[in-house]
């Protein structure tokens, strides 16, 4: 298993849309944020299968996820089912934080739902202790009109010192 970053190709891939014109709102938004290298895509790679995948953006609109300076988002934290439960999300998580603490970045902040025990253990393991506010946006999921997503149920942005 080997912790490494992607490219916004891998990501298309993974999430199914052979290229950008195919790709959802999202996946393009995603994409365009990691060639321009505001984003960083964090996979494990099992062979050449990508199983893992979680995304650092560096600067947003909403300073309180990400300004490009201090602070920085994680996001679409995922590992293949089979896979959960080993390790792998840690070592994502580690790999991320490690790169954001020697670019000079203070804080990370990741979402979770208040409904999400097992990952609010997970964060709060990695130190993400603070919340920061109650959120019905995710700057990073897009809508039709390219807008960022109303979600009627509101999930928290927690932070970290790094
Ligand atoms: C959250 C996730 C990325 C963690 O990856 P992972 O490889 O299972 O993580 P690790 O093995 O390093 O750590 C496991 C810890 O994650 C937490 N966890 C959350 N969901 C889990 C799941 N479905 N299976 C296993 N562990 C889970 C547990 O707290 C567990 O702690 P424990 O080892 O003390 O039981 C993965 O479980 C996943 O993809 N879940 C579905 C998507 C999701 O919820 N993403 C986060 C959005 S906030």
């Amino acid at each position: 298993m080997l912790i490494r970053k992607a490219t916004g190709e891998e990501m298309l891939k993974l999430w199914g849309f052979k290229d950008t014109v195919a790709a959802s709102h999202t996946a393009r938004f995603y994409y365009r944020h990691i060639i321009s290298g505001n984003a960083v895509f964090w996979t494990v790679d099992n062979g050449g299968e990508l199983i893992g995948e979680l995304y650092v953006f560096l600067n947003l609109d909403d300073k309180d996820f990400a300004d490009g300076k201090t602070t920085a988002y994680l996001c679409a934290f995922r590992v293949k089912q089979e896979y959960r439960g080993r390790g792998l999300g840690s070592s994502l998580l580690h790999a991320a934080l490690d790169d954001l603490k020697e670019k000079g970045f203070r804080t990370a902040t990741i979402g979770v739902g208040s409904d999400k025990p097992m990952n609010i253990q997970l964060y709060r393991r990695f130190g993400f202790t603070a919340k920061v506010k109650d959120c019905h946006y995710d700057p990073c999921g897009m809508d039709e009109n390219n807008q960022p997503e109303f979600e009627e149920e509101a999930w928290w942005l927690l932070s970290k010192e790094l």
